[in-house]
């Protein structure tokens, strides 16, 4: 959090030294890297970063992630620096190999080789805009300068999940009160999908507490995995619920023990079938889905 605040605040330094470029300010952050003299933008924009605070006037810093630029400098329009990160043919893997230099203790990158972007040709420059295009709305902390909503970097290659979080039901997203690394570790988990904690259900009880129990009657379904019956980005049905009750009870539950359709007799209730699945159908009796503590007979099916 106080990183971030910082970082915050360093963005806004940034903004404020392209402005007016003061002699404390230059001090403050070391020497002008020779390279600034040609490269005054990219300077700017890592100058008050994490990055740039180490920079010296050689550009070691800059060098460090461009690679030598002693040949540059002497003809910059012959020679470029010898790094990864700007060349049209280099891998994701040599670029991640840049990064790796320096950030390769980092416990959140433990499992970066297994995770599904290093296999997938995904580097870490996809992600993180280093140099920064000040432009759009900044919030989500995880450039190193401006900040973009992390959801929409992420929904530039996740087109189908970008779509689900747009659904009449989602998860707040897009209000900036979830994002999508509260649940994922984008640089690899061993979990399916790289979901942060060992299990799907744990996930989502780290937020929904309440779903826990322990329960007098559970539902072994919720037990199982909450997936079930909800998709965890969006979904056209209320509650990011799968499908509608009752077919999502349905998939489940054999459909001739417990009157099943509209059509189907309502054996022991005396009314018409259909009252069964008129407003929240099948929830109107089997109202604690998720586990019931109420006595005997009632929680035992899932009513209170
Ligand atoms: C004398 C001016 C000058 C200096 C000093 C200079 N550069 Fe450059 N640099 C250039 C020019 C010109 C280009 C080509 C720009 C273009 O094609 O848009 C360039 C291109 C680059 C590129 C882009 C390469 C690519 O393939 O697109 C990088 C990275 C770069 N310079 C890094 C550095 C670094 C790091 C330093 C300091 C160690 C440095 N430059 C110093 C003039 C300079
Ligand atoms: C932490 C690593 C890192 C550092 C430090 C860094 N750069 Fe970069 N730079 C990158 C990456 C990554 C790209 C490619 C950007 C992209 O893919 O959009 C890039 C792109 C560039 C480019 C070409 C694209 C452009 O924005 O014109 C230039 C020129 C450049 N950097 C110069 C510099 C200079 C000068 C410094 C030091 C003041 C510096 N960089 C420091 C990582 C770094
Ligand atoms: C020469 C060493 C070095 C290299 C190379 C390097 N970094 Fe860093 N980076 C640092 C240091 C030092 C920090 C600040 C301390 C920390 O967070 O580990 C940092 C911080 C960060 C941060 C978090 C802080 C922030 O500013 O938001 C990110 C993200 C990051 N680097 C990404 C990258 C990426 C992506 C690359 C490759 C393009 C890269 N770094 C290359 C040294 C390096
Ligand atoms: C798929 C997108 C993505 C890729 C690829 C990616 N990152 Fe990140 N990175 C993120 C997000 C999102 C965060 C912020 C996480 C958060 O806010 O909790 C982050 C945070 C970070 C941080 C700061 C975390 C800390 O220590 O507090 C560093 C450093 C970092 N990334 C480095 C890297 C490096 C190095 C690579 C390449 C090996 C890389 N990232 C690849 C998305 C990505
Ligand atoms: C509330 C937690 C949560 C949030 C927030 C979340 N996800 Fe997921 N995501 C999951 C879970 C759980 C799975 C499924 C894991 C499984 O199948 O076991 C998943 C699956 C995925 C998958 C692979 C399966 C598929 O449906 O294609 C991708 C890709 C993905 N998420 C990307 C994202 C992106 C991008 C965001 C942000 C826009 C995001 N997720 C936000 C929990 C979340
Ligand atoms: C440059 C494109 C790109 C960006 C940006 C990107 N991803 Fe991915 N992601 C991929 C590719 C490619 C895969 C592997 C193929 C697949 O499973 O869809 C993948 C896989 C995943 C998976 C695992 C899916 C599975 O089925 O196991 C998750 C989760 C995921 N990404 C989340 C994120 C999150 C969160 C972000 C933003 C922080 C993000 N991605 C940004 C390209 C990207
Ligand atoms: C990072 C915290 C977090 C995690 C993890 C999380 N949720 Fe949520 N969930 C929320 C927030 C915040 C809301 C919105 C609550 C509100 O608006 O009152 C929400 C709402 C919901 C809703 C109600 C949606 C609606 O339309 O009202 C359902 C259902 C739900 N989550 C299921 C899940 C499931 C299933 C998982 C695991 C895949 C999960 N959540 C993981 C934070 C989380
Ligand atoms: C058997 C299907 C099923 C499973 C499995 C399930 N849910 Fe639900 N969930 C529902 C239904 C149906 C609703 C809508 C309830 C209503 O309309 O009153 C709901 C609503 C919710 C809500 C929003 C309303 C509320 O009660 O707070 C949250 C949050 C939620 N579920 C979380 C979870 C979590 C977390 C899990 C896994 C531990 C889970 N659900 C597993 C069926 C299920
Ligand atoms: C993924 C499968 C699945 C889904 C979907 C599902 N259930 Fe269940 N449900 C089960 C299992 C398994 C049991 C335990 C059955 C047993 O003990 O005989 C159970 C038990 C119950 C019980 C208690 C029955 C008893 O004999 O103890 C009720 C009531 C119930 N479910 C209602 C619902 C309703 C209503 C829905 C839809 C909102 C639903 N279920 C969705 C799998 C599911
Ligand atoms: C009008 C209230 C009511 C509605 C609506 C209702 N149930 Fe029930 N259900 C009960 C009661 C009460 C029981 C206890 C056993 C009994 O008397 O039939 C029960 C028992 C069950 C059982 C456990 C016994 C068995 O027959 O397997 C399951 C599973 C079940 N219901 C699922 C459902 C599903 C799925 C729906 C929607 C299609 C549904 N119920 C709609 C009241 C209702």
């Amino acid at each position: 959090m106080q990183l971030k605040s910082i970082l915050a605040a360093a963005g806004m330094l940034v903004a404020f030294a392209v402005l007016v470029p003061t002699p404390a300010l230059a001090q403050a952050t070391g020497a002008k890297p020779v390279c600034a003299n040609c490269h005054e933008q990219a300077n700017n924009s890592i100058m008050l970063t994490a990055h740039g605070a180490k920079n010296d006037a050689q550009g070691s810093m800059c060098q460090s992630c461009h690679g030598d630029a002693a040949a540059h400098m002497k003809d910059p329009q012959k020679a470029m620096p010898q790094g990864p990160l700007t060349a049209k043919d280099a891998s994701a893997t040599d670029k991640t190999g840049v990064c790796m230099t320096c950030h390769a203790g980092n416990r959140h990158l433990v499992f970066w080789e297994s995770g599904r972007h290093a296999k997938n040709e995904v580097a870490c420059s996809n992600c993180h805009n280093i140099h920064g295009k000040a432009g759009r709305v900044t919030v989500a902390p995880f450039t190193t300068s401006f900040r973009d909503n992390e959801a929409e970097i992420c929904g530039t290659c996740h087109q189908q999940i970008r779509a689900a979080i747009m659904k009449p039901s989602h998860h707040p997203i897009i209000e900036n009160k979830i994002k999508c690394s509260d649940c994922h570790n984008p640089h690899g988990a061993l979990s399916k999908a790289m979901v942060k904690q060992e299990t799907v259900n744990q996930q989502c009880l780290s937020c929904h507490a309440e779903k826990r129990g322990p329960y007098v009657f559970s539902h072994p379904a919720v037990e199982d995995n909450c997936l079930s019956c909800h998709n965890p980005h969006g979904s056209s049905h209320t509650f990011l619920l799968n499908e509608k009750v009752p077919n999502l009870c349905q998939d489940c539950h054999d459909w001739s023990r417990h009157p099943g359709t509209v059509y189907s007799g309502n054996e022991g209730w005396g009314g018409s079938a259909s009252t069964r699945f008129i407003a929240r159908s099948c929830l109107n009796c089997h109202n604690a889905i998720h586990g019931s503590n109420a006595p005997a007979n009632r929680g035992k099916f899932l009513t209170r």
